[in-house]
């Protein structure tokens, strides 16, 4: 091994690569050196040296509740002034599927996993024919970045390419991939290695999206395309409303420079980001970094005190995306402990049954308290909410498509439709394509619509 490679190993702690070194041949030796050589050796010290100290939060006396704005608020104008910006090429969406989906336990991008009631369409193609339903009606192109990491990349381009795109163009779907952090050992701090001639590396959280972004070019190319604004959603959430115009609308003319929704929390530990105000900025505190005394605290009437829950739906001024990213490296690393399987000294391998590593990741809301203009607009979890996280229980494949259904036979009811009885929720699927909310629905129907359940309504459909 190069000297001054193994000396700075030796001098941030990670001796532990020496005694398998000879055991590779010169073909992974220089491989190893190569990604040994990528990583901040001294910064990675640093990270696990702090591992205990819990992530730092604002002073408690300083908290205060979030302004939420309604999202029926001048609704009409909202909707006008957002329908306006698509139309005029001002809005571009990107879609954030650089995770590993391990609680899902996948091994493909979880944006393939078939996600719709009855057609089982992949969340891949349900977002994209929303794309594509947007960008027919805003009758122009709207550019869908799709964040990809080295762990999900080729099988997510792969995937898009396999399956013409699903309607959309394909110079309209830009790819770009985030960075890794490696994982390192629970209580040595030791780089863990995947297989004996690679680190372990696992994507640096959602927080990486800026980097990504930036090293890739991809803010002065949307900006010099005349787009202002950037909605971003997670790959994981079938109900997003893409892009939704009243969301556009309210940030427009609040002249927001990053707007959330917010749905309110089911509880006090509810597993949602939490939206505080401190000296006028806005916030979000993990759930796991909230301490139990502040999550439990109430109002007067009783109500929580913080009731204010993230979807990770969020609307991004270019220019202020421009000026945090000048500096995005400085974003914290938030640590969490997570079970790896690697290979040991003996180049074993070691399958844990509980945690041995920690994994760091950094959360795109720690750019939020940089906004000076930001606005919070209501929507309904029911509405807009059903995460695929888990293989079994909460967020999961069965608790997703449910929502769908249930949020389907709403459509229907506000459209006036009468639907027959049932015990439990029957199956009903509505294609971007078809209708994207009630009113379009309302629209679409006759007036003597009969519903017959299994209902499946789509325009023209196509074979990916
Ligand atoms: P999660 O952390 O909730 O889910 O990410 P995950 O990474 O897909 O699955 P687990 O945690 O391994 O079980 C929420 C969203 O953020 C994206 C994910 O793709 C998902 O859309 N994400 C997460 C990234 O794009 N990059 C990351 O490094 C982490």
């Amino acid at each position: 091994m190069r000297q001054d490679l193994r000396q700075r190993l030796l001098s941030s702690n990670q001796g532990g690569i020496l005694p398998h070194w000879d055991k590779l041949s010169p073909h992974e030796q220089s491989s190893v050196e190569r990604q040994l050589e990528a990583i901040d050796l001294e910064y990675l010290a640093n990270l696990f040296a702090k591992r205990t100290i819990p992530f730092a939060l604002p002073d408690i006396e300083k908290i205060t509740a979030v302004p939420v704005l309604h999202s029926t608020t001048n609704f009409t104008e909202a909707k006008k002034e957002g329908i306006n910006a698509l139309a005029k090429g001002e809005v571009a969406i990107l879609m954030v599927a650089g995770g590993q989906g391990s609680r899902l336990g996948t091994l493909q991008p979880k944006g393939t996993w078939p996600i719709t009631p009855i057609t089982q369409k992949s969340l891949f193609q349900l977002h994209s024919e929303k794309v594509l339903t947007l960008s027919k009606k805003a009758n122009r192109d709207i550019p869908f970045l799709i964040m990809t990491s080295p762990a999900t990349h080729d099988q997510t381009v792969t995937f898009f390419t396999s399956h013409a795109f699903f309607g959309l163009k394909k110079e309209q779907v830009i790819f770009f991939t985030q960075g890794t952090m490696p994982a390192v050992d629970l209580n040595t701090g030791a780089i863990l290695f995947e297989e004996p001639a690679k680190v372990f590396a696992s994507p640096d959280g959602h927080g990486g999206t800026l980097t990504a972004l930036k090293k890739a070019g991809l803010l002065e190319q949307l900006k010099s395309q005349g787009i202002k604004h950037l909605f971003f959603f997670q790959v994981d959430n079938p109900l997003v409303q893409i892009a939704d115009p009243i969301f556009i609308g309210h940030h427009i003319s609040h002249r927001s420079q990053l707007s959330s929704k917010v749905i309110l929390k089911d509880s006090p530990t509810d597993k949602l980001g939490n939206f505080i105000q401190v000296n006028g900025r806005c916030q979000i505190i993990e759930y796991s970094d909230l301490p139990l005394e502040l999550a439990n605290r109430k109002k007067h009437d009783g109500s929580l005190f913080i009731d204010t829950g993230n979807p990770a739906i969020h609307l991004f001024d270019i220019d202020f995306l421009n000026l945090v990213c000048s500096n995005c490296d400085a974003l914290p690393f938030h640590l969490a402990r997570k079970k790896v399987s690697h290979v040991d000294a003996n180049l074993n391998k070691v399958v844990p049954e509980k945690e041995n590593a920690w994994k760091f990741e950094r959360f795109i809301f720690d750019i939020f308290p940089l906004a000076e203009r930001w606005l919070l607009v209501s929507t309904k979890r029911e509405e807009e909410f059903a995460p695929l996280k888990n293989a079994q229980g909460d967020d999961s494949p069965e608790t997703a498509k449910l929502a769908q259904c249930k949020l389907f036979i709403q459509w229907l009811e506000k459209a006036g439709v009468k639907t027959p009885a049932y015990s439990t929720t029957p199956e009903i699927e509505i294609c971007p394509s078809f209708a994207m909310d009630a009113a379009e629905l309302s629209q679409k129907l006759p007036n003597n619509f009969q519903v017959k359940f299994p209902l499946l309504l789509q325009d023209n459909p196509k074979e990916f």
